[in-house]
């Protein structure tokens, strides 16, 4: 439906590209001509997850750990060599796991931060002093979670993200001097490789939330990678600061209680 070329010689970066949404993400932008960077943490399924988008287009990575901003400007470093110039950051690099807010660990509530919170800001900072900034033109998506009425049973993910949504509100109000436009895209329940980590009793809960769906269905990979595309293209030129529901709604209807009635 978007024209083949409607990225056409644009150079991207998408964090946590290896797999699941960051690597539908990935693909759909190879195929609408853009040049894609991919990083994450393994080297080695970075490599895989490469060559095995470059029958889209031109798909290059790098390992590099978000959190650690030498990492960063390293990556920085490889996007400058390569390519000159960064057209569209997607900030979708991120983790979380399911827990009762009372047993989450000092260390567990504080790598979920330092990913979603510090890592998105390091490498969005990052990127727009080397490219946005200089260029006068930049684009950035954050992937972040539906968290609009709290996520009881995943709490860390949901301070994380409404951090994240935040402060996509104050750069966009700070950056749009140069033509940079931020949004995000909040999915709801995706069916993605994600998924397959969760034990059986999350695998029966997502069955009865797909039934909760007002739409009857979880959200696709390629759900989420179109509503980038729509955000990272000139077809939203006028929206910036703003966050896109992919979520068959359910930021506004069902019980978001399900998950703590299963732990309890
Ligand atoms: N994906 C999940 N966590 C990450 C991190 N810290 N750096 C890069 N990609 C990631």
């Amino acid at each position: 439906m978007y024209s083949p070329t409607l990225f056409q010689d644009q150079i991207a970066l998408v964090t946590g590209g290896r797999s699941g949404i960051g690597y539908g993400i990935a693909r759909r932008l190879l195929e609408l001509g853009a040049k894609v960077i991919i990083c994450s943490r393994k080297a080695e399924p970075l490599a895989e997850a490469a060559a095995q988008l470059s029958q889209y287009g031109t798909c290059v990575q790098r390992p590099c750990d978000i959190r650690n901003t030498e990492e960063v400007e390293a990556l920085a470093d490889q996007i400058e060599r390569e390519f000159g110039r960064l057209d569209l950051l997607v900030n979708n690099a991120g983790g979380q796991f399911p827990s009762l807010a009372r047993y989450i660990s000092d260390n567990g509530w504080k790598a979920v931060m330092n990913t979603n919170v510090n890592g998105t800001f390091f490498v969005s900072r990052i990127m727009a002093n080397r490219f946005f900034i200089p260029q006068r033109s930049g684009n950035v998506v954050n992937i972040i979670v539906n968290h609009l009425r709290g996520f009881p049973g995943m709490a860390h993910t949901g301070a994380a993200r409404a951090a994240v949504e935040n402060l996509t509100k104050s750069l966009a109000q700070e950056w749009a001097t140069y033509h940079i436009r931020l949004n995000c895209v909040a999915p709801g329940t995706i069916i993605s490789s994600g998924l397959d980590t969760y034990a059986e009793p999350v695998k029966a809960l997502l069955d009865q939330m797909e039934q909760e769906n007002l739409m009857k269905r979880h959200g696709t990979i390629d759900d989420v990678a179109n509503a980038v595309l729509f955000l990272a293209s000139p077809l939203s030129a006028y929206t910036s600061g703003t966050t896109l529901y992919v979520d068959g709604m359910d930021h506004l209807h069902g019980n978001r209680m399900r998950m703590v009635d299963m732990f309890r």
